[in-house]
């Protein structure tokens, strides 16, 4: 159990657009970082997740090389860097999506080598992509049913068993459907998430992880090619699911949205991670603007304070 406070982050958005007033997420971890030096590897006091030497190699290349990280429970952790970073091969190693050349992760202190994706979701992680993944030639609620565990039709025994596999069958499209009210997209339930923008899918693709309850959400880019009215929201659904003690790590390219959202950021650099620390003071490392302004001339690090109303980075 995370300790609870009372402390409410307001949203920081500028303008109050329309839906996100109402909204106050409490972050049952604030403060919690105050006395965490913001040091490469350093400990957590209660890591849900830990890496270890993780790396991997593609011909040449390394990836990534990771020598020790350890992501707190009930945090949003940013994960950052330049294009090419290694970010979201990262992601792919943590979720079961590729096999390290070498290294140990730990889930909740367990070992999770060669654990499959799928098996993951069943012991408390999801995972979204960077390009979503939602079946274009399926509906929003087929497509938010197929993220369920324990989805009948799968098992010998409930195969034989139809009322058992339509009472499950049941149980799963309430649940996704409360999902997609939860999302203000009921009203998409029925088409065919090929039709949808880039935005409303990436919405649904959070809707759809949050489908297995899990403890830990990770998200690759999911503000990416979203407009700024649909950021907002999904800002405010990235901060639920803190307030309701999920885990969160995201990919993120602006420095506004992690400065809002995050706790704890990681910051990786030709597959390694050379900072960590709190928002504020990852803005002022000195090796963090060097890793973007080093090897990304053309890639904006917009550290400022001031909103800049939701401008759409490449
Ligand atoms: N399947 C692959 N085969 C070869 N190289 C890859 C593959 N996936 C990623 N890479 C390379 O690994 C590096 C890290 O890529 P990636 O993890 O996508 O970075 P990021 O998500 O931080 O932008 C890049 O140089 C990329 O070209
Ligand atoms: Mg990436």
């Amino acid at each position: 159990m995370t300790d609870k406070s009372e402390i409410v982050l307001g949203s920081t958005a500028g303008g109050g657009g329309a839906g996100s007033a109402e909204m106050e997420h409490e972050n049952p971890v604030a403060g919690l970082f105050d006395d965490i030096p913001g040091e490469v590897s350093v400990p957590k006091p209660d890591p849900i997740l830990t890496a270890k030497g993780v790396r991997r190699t593609f011909g040449g290349l390394v990836a990534v090389d990771v020598d020790h990280v350890e992501i707190q429970r009930g945090a949003i952790t940013a994960l950052i860097g330049p294009n090419g970073a290694g970010k979201t091969t990262f992601f792919n190693l943590l979720t079961g999506f590729d096999a390290p050349d070498g290294g140990h992760v730990e889930l909740n202190g367990k070992s999770i080598d060669g654990v499959a994706s799928h098996k993951l979701a069943a012991r408390g992680m999801v995972r979204t992509f960077q390009l979503t993944k939602a079946l274009s030639k399926l509906t929003v609620l087929e497509n938010m049913m197929l993220g369920a565990k324990g989805q009948g039709g799968e098992s010998f025994l409930k195969a034989l068993v139809p009322p058992l596999w339509s009472k499950r069958e049941k149980e799963v499209e309430e649940q996704a459907r409360g999902l997609l009210d939860r999302f203000n997209l009921t009203h998409m339930s029925d088409e065919f998430a090929g039709t949808m923008s880039g935005g409303q899918r990436k919405l649904v693709e959070m809707a759809r992880a949050l489908m297995t309850d899990p403890e830990i959400v990770m998200l690759d880019e999911p503000m990416a090619g979203v407009n700024p009215a649909l950021t907002q929201s999904l800002l405010g659904h990235v901060k639920q699911l803190r307030a309701e003690g999920r885990s969160v790590i995201f990919v993120e390219h602006d420095m506004d949205v992690v400065r809002d959202i995050s706790d704890w950021v990681v910051v990786m650099a030709e597959g390694r991670i050379i900072a960590e620390g709190t928002p504020d003071s990852i803005a002022q490392n000195k090796a963090v603007v060097d890793a973007y302004l080093g090897s990304h001339h053309d890639e904006e690090l917009d550290f400022s304070d001031e909103s800049n109303d939701g401008k759409a980075d490449a």
